[in-house]
């Protein structure tokens, strides 16, 4: 359809959400009342909700049909063993253990792979991901190649892992304190980069050679197989089922977020082929998350993942869903504002050290931007710079910063149309003109863990 200039919406809608915008008045003293953090303003608030693409989709019309026959026999349900078999298609792997939402598999796995000094490798982990390793005394090491972090390189594939890196770490290491391997698909914390078929073939090459597992953290692993399909040679006629089944293959098993690419509000899973610790991931199940043919969810929910996960891998969907990315991406760079390139499969990511240059890195333009956002516009996004993964080195004293300092404008799955984009853009080019008065921010309370959910900021006069 070459006369397409634009993601036209491969649906029609059947249910609709009201939203408002609120009066800048509102928005300022609401800004007030949370702390300057947008985590904590009621979503109601929100005109536009880019906060994140996790739990977020609108279900379809088939999704919802398939919760009224969920099964919710306690154990034995039918629905499980839909979703098993839906799961097995995909992935491939012999056991599906469902659990409520992507970290709760990956506590599950990690409580039973992670030991005081022991490491996992990831191209880079996700927050929760290395909390979950961490807080079992792990250390999470990442080993993405350099170009994750340049947000100019034209390289495609940047979620890939540095294979070298990664064979020197386990040659050091050794397999004994290395208990797996796990590669992010796509790679979320830089810039929701795919990661290419051959870099799995060769991260899955070096895991055989020292005999150490390859997990994926497959939340995204639709958007990554479309990227494949688009970018890499000699998969332009194969379905993104294919690819996805390819990928899977050179790995022993995968924790996922449903909430991604499987189009649900909530769910999570982990699949893998080992019998034995797929023994003690349900002994453990058991004991926080409900019995193994639940696993924390409602039979409803075990269809509706079963059900979105075919609807995920549709192409016409992700020919859309990567589309109204890359749309965006394109009207923002039109508009002057930089943002990492390529686009990534979720989210646009700006580059908010580059848009606000005027302010220090101790002063988090990304939290910055976030706040001039909803205060321009009702708009909430993410930051992931300087308040998500910034620290104060222990025995400097200093603070160090992350290498990217990014406000992700992360897109739910069919959720807003093309005219959304727009308004957004336009909102982006109102705080253009007035980038220089944008003010900085100083944290005022902080949690231990995961910081950036509860941290209360004061604005830099
Ligand atoms: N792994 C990745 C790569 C993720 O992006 C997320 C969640 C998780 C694991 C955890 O899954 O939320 O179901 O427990 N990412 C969301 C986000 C929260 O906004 O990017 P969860």
């Amino acid at each position: 359809m070459s006369f397409k200039k634009f993601p036209v919406e491969p649906f029609k809608i059947k249910a609709v959400e009201k939203i408002k915008l609120t009066t800048p008045e509102e928005r300022e003293e609401l800004l007030r009342q949370v702390g300057y953090n947008v985590f904590a303003l009621p979503a109601e608030k929100v005109f536009i909700d880019l906060l994140t693409d996790s739990g977020t989709a609108a279900m379809s019309d088939r999704q919802w049909s398939r919760m009224i026959i969920g099964d919710e026999a306690y154990s034995g349900s039918q629905s499980f063993f839909h979703f098993e078999k839906v799961i097995r298609q995909i992935f491939g792997y012999k056991h599906v253990i469902p659990a409520h939402q992507g970290r709760a598999a990956e506590r599950l796995l990690f409580e039973a792979l992670v030991k005081e000094g022991t490491y996992i490798a990831n191209n880079i982990h996700f927050d929760t991901t290395r909390a979950n390793v961490e807080i079992r005394r792990g250390v999470a090491v990442d080993l993405s190649w350099d170009e994750a972090y340049d947000p100019d390189s034209p390289e495609l594939f940047k979620g890939n892992m540095d294979v070298n890196r990664l064979d020197n770490f386990l040659r050091e290491k050794g397999r004994e304190r290395v208990p797996c391997v796990m590669i992010t698909v796509t790679n979320n914390s830089a810039g929701g980069q795919p990661v290419s078929m051959a870099n799995i073939k060769a991260v899955s090459q070096v895991c055989r050679k020292y005999k150490v597992p390859l997990y994926f953290d497959a939340c995204r692993f639709a958007e990554n197989a479309y990227f494949i399909r688009q970018w890499e040679p000699g998969y332009q006629s194969k379905s993104v089922l294919e690819i996805a089944q390819e990928m899977f293959s050179y790995g022993d098993g995968a924790t996922m977020s449903a909430k991604k690419d499987a189009l649900v509000n909530i769910g999570g899973f982990v699949t893998l082929n080992d019998d034995s610790l797929a023994e003690e991931l349900k002994n453990l199940l058991i004991i926080s998350e409900g019995f193994p043919t639940y696993g924390g969810l409602a039979g409803r929910d075990l269809e509706a993942i079963a059900q979105g996960l075919m609807e995920g891998v549709d192409e016409d969907y992700l020919e859309y869903r990567v589309g109204q990315v890359n749309y965006l991406a394109q009207l923002l760079t039109d508009a002057g504002i930089p943002v990492y390139k390529p686009p990534g499969g979720h989210a646009v990511y700006v580059l908010a050290d580059r848009f606000l240059a005027h302010l220090p890195r101790e002063q988090y333009p990304a939290w910055a931007l976030s706040v001039a956002l909803y205060r321009e516009a009702g708009i909430r996004a993410c930051e992931i710079g300087g308040v998500m993964f910034g620290y104060r080195d222990q025995q400097t004293g200093k603070m160090v910063f992350p290498r990217l300092e990014l406000l992700r404008l992360a897109i739910p799955r069919r959720v807003y149309t093309l005219s959304h984009l727009h308004y957004i853009a336009e909102a982006f080019a109102c705080l253009a003109q007035k980038r220089e008065t944008i003010k900085g921010f100083r944290i005022v309370y902080q949690a231990p863990y995961l910081r950036h959910f509860t941290a209360k900021m004061e604005e830099v006069s």
